[in-house]
């Protein structure tokens, strides 16, 4: 993988995307983003609901070797929940964590959890009293974007929220929830919000991603940036992709049982390299395969 913009010369972190940069993900394509200068990655979030300690199938992610340095982490929203679930972090070795105050999927957010939280600086300041309490100062970081429909949420109602925490840091999607994943990232209101920060500030949104080239400000310079999409879609161009894709196939295959959520997660990937000029082809192949060995011989022609 190589950068394809000129970008900051500080830490890449992968995002955490349910569903794709899952441990298996992570495993197969722990090399390619070694190389990419990818030094640590989020998990994707592991739902707080109860009070009592989350079982073993929803920390699967997080627990066993871990092939980057990982940092798990949770969405919730009644504090000695996600308090249950930080605490499950710790026991599975973890000194870190993260909560997710961005998740815009509105029946998420309806419920007042992810992005929901923006629009409730009260609650998500029991939130962060929690974490900080639970993983300790300078261990417990907050996930956001800059509002749900309001841009400036962010910067007038959260931050000062976030600022009285000492957070390890806080990593601000340059959308509204509203906009989901598409549409331009809003780069004046980032850098007011990052500009205010009083904890280290990690940039997210669309790094990687076609002739997206993030110019900082020194008031507000990140301390990383984190990539999702544009980190999965450059695995695509290296020259061993059908080999990597192939070995993710595998290490899937013994995970998972039967062939119908192999076939899904594979193409869950593979839909974040069809505009590549050598997936372009097979994409469609891909998409229409119905068993394995179909999958299989349409990868190989990559
Ligand atoms: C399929 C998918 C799953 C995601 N899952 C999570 C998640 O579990 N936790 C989280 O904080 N963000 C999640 N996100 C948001 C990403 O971490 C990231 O903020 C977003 O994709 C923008 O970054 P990018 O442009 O580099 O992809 C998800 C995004 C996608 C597309």
């Amino acid at each position: 993988m190589s950068a394809e913009t000129a970008l900051p010369q500080v830490p890449l972190v992968l995002a955490p995307l349910r569903g794709v940069t899952i441990l298996a993900f992570r495993r197969v394509f722990a090399a390619p983003l070694r190389e990419a200068g990818f030094t640590l990655a989020y998990s994707p979030f592991v739902s707080a609901t109860s009070d009592a300690a989350p079982g073993g199938s929803s920390l699967a992610d997080i627990l066993g070797d871990q092939p980057l340095p990982l940092v798990p982490q949770v969405i919730g929203k009644k504090p000695s929940a996600v308090a249950a679930v930080l605490r499950a972090f710790k026991d599975a070795g973890y000194s870190r964590a993260d909560l997710n105050a961005g998740c815009p999927f509105p029946m998420v957010r309806r419920k007042g959890r992810g992005s929901g939280l923006l629009d409730n600086p009260d609650l998500l300041a029991r939130l962060c009293e929690t974490g900080v309490k639970e993983m300790g100062e300078g261990n417990f970081s907050v996930k956001v974007r800059l509002g749900v429909k309001d841009p400036f949420t962010l910067e007038r109602r959260v931050m000062p929220v976030l600022n009285s925490f000492p957070l390890a840091c806080v990593t601000i999607h340059a959308r509204t929830a509203e906009q989901m994943y598409s549409g331009a990232v809003d780069m004046e209101r980032w850098i007011a919000a990052a500009a205010m920060s009083r904890n280290p500030v990690v940039y997210n949104g669309d790094v990687f991603t076609g002739g997206f080239e993030p110019r900082f400000p020194a008031q507000a310079r990140p301390c990383a940036l984190m990539a999702g999409r544009g980190a999965v879609a450059m695995a695509g161009r290296r020259e061993d992709s059908a080999q990597l894709a192939l070995a993710y196939m595998e290490e899937s295959e013994r995970e998972l049982s039967g062939p119908a959520p192999v076939l899904g997660r594979m193409k869950e990937l593979l839909a974040y390299w069809k505009a590549l000029p050598r997936w372009r082809r097979v994409w469609p192949l891909a998409k229409i395969s119905r068993t394995l060995a179909e999958l299989r011989a349409a990868i190989a022609r990559a």
